[in-house]
């Protein structure tokens, strides 16, 4: 029997996108990627550094880290980027910040749920990298390339999906929908309600 929270997010809900048990997949394929990927890493005597952005990365990052099969660190940054709407890259806006004195030492792997425009990790990473880190690459579980406004591709991604607003296993509407264990294409009723003339 679904619980009352189930049900009452669920009905938003038009169609489910990416299950559970999808999930599980491509988070087994992308940990043993990342597994293999940076395994000079530790030979070589440096630190990987696994990156979740806050708030909407932290399903995919926490299903994501256990199965990387190479010693890692966790750190965790909040940032929004703003200045869409203008040809150039925008800006970043720090709410939680990375404070280590060891970049030079940190191969950072950062974990996003989703990249739309590339704007946030098009800044992000060239602020990581500007600080010295020793190499900066991204994971994201979604990618819509055809939002881009910038020029950005993630180094590992889990689906590429069409420009529908998707919600669930950590992305918000409104803050909303973030627990659902699955990606869901929400109700355009729910965010473009009709006008009553
Ligand atoms: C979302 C998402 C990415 C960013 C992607 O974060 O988690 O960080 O937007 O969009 P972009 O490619 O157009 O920059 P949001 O600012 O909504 O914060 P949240 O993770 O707390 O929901």
């Amino acid at each position: 029997m679904q619980t009352t929270n189930s049900y009452s997010l669920e009905k938003d809900i038009e169609s489910v996108l990416i299950s559970e048990q999808q999930i599980r997949e491509m988070t087994d394929r992308l940990a043993a990627d990342i597994s293999k990927a940076y395994q000079s890493t530790i030979e070589e005597g440096r630190k990987l550094v696994l990156l979740t952005i806050l708030k909407g990365s932290v399903l995919f990052s926490a299903e994501l880290v256990k199965k990387i099969t190479i010693p890692a660190e966790l750190e965790f940054m909040k940032v929004s980027s703003y200045g869409a709407g203008t040809k150039t890259s925008g800006e970043i806006r720090i709410h939680l910040d990375l404070l280590r004195d060891d970049l030079p030492n940190l191969d950072i792997l950062v974990i996003e749920d989703i990249v739309d425009s590339g704007r946030t990790l098009f800044r992000l990473t060239q602020m990581l990298r500007n600080r010295g880190a020793h190499s900066v690459k991204t994971v994201t579980m979604l990618d819509k390339p055809s939002r881009r406004e910038v020029q950005f591709v993630p180094d590992f991604c889990g689906f590429q999906i069409p420009d529908k607003f998707v919600v669930g296993y950590g992305l918000d509407y409104n803050e909303e929908y973030r627990t659902l264990p699955f990606v869901g294409v929400l109700k355009p009723e729910i965010y473009a309600p009709k006008q009553t003339p």
